[in-house]
């Protein structure tokens, strides 16, 4: 390991906050820079070695979203530390998508401050010792963002509520995505509970409706915005979603079911579905019930290239998958659960 004393660059551009820092940071022992801006953090990296990084959200010129990427790409290594002045999960889980380790919120707390420091350096360690992490789980991770996402997964517990604000970051920048995996998450629970499952198994259909689509951090952003039909090898690349999805969720022991739901969900009644070609009851049951609502919710919600469909005409249109696409008891608890639903819907309208 590198010895010798560990510098870390405060990026703010109120003057109060650079000076508290770097006094508080100086006296734990660390040799602090400062930066006013990203273009002045960037000057700064080129001149010395940066450990560790505190990074203001709100910059003027590059922002701190913005700078996570640019910084990494000159040493991939740094351990950023985003500072928050709101709240704000999404553009935390951007900057985390990003590659940053953490994120603070303003006005910071200096013990807090302390203690996050450390444990971003600690991983920032483990990750340097840990190099080769990535490359042992195979090639077909398609992205630096999804390689981090894993590697940090394999190194800390990262929690559901994590992985939620990082879905919810991915749809925020999809106007036709936005809300997506809340609905087919809730449906699907209601789905499974229509279908008798006990409670554990309605959660974890619930958890994995949330999370089913978060591998598409590992698809490669011109293929997710592409205008147009995919070429073969294009949607051989987004298939990947679903093996990346498992990957990240992996080293969350206890997501096992989950696990197997996120992998499955693309998977085919008739057994022509992917990642491994499952037969009917093969497939387990939550991916048979979020496959369901997946292509529902796809029926029902407005697309570029679609109106979209009242809820009774898309389960009709629906009956046509089923048996090829479409576990049927699965479908008939889909029918079940929206046709009790219009019925509610009704019984607002004629009462409010
Ligand atoms: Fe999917």
């Amino acid at each position: 390991m590198i010895d010798g004393p560990v510098t870390l660059l405060v990026v703010d551009d109120e003057e109060a906050i650079r000076r508290s820092m770097r006094k508080y940071l100086t006296l734990q022992g660390y040799e602090v820079a400062v930066a006013a801006s990203g273009e002045e953090a960037l000057t700064v990296m080129g001149r010395q070695k940066i450990a560790g990084m505190l990074l203001d959200v709100n910059l003027p010129g590059i922002n701190g979203v913005d700078l996570v990427p640019r910084v990494l790409e000159l040493e991939p290594d740094t351990a950023i530390l985003m500072l928050t002045a709101v709240n704000d999960a999404t553009s935390a889980a951007l900057c985390m998508q990003r590659g940053a380790l953490d994120y603070l919120l303003k006005p910071v707390d200096l013990t807090h401050l302390g203690r996050a420091v450390q444990s971003a350096l600690q991983r920032r360690h483990a990750r340097l010792e840990g190099r080769d992490t990535g490359r042992r789980l195979g090639g077909e991770i398609a992205t630096r963002a999804a390689e981090r996402w894993i590697e940090q997964a394999n190194q800390e517990r990262i929690s559901v509520a994590t992985l939620d604000a990082l879905v919810n970051a991915l749809e925020a920048k999809d106007p036709y995505l936005r809300g997506h995996s809340a609905r087919v998450a809730d449906l699907s629970a209601s789905v499974a509970a229509q279908l008798g499952c006990d409670d554990a198994l309605i959660e974890a259909v619930r958890t994995a409706g949330r999370l089913h689509d978060i591998g598409m951090i590992g698809i490669r952003e011109e293929v997710l915005n592409k205008q147009g039909p995919l070429t073969d090898a294009e949607y051989e690349h987004v298939k990947q979603h679903v093996l990346v999805g498992s990957q990240i969720l992996a080293p969350l022991l206890h997501l096992k079911d989950v696990i197997t739901y996120v992998r499955s969900h693309h998977e085919r009644w008739d057994g022509f579905g992917y990642p491994d070609r499952l037969v009917g009851e093969q497939i387990p049951l939550g991916g048979r019930i979020i496959a369901a609502v997946e292509i529902y919710d796809a029926l029902t919600t407005s697309r570029p290239y679609q109106e979209k469909m009242p809820p009774e005409i898309a389960v009709e249109r629906m009956r046509d998958l089923v048996g090829t696409v479409l576990d049927p008891a699965v479908y008939q608890g889909l029918e079940a659960v929206v046709t009790q639903r219009q019925a509610l819907v009704f019984l607002d309208d004629a009462t409010g």
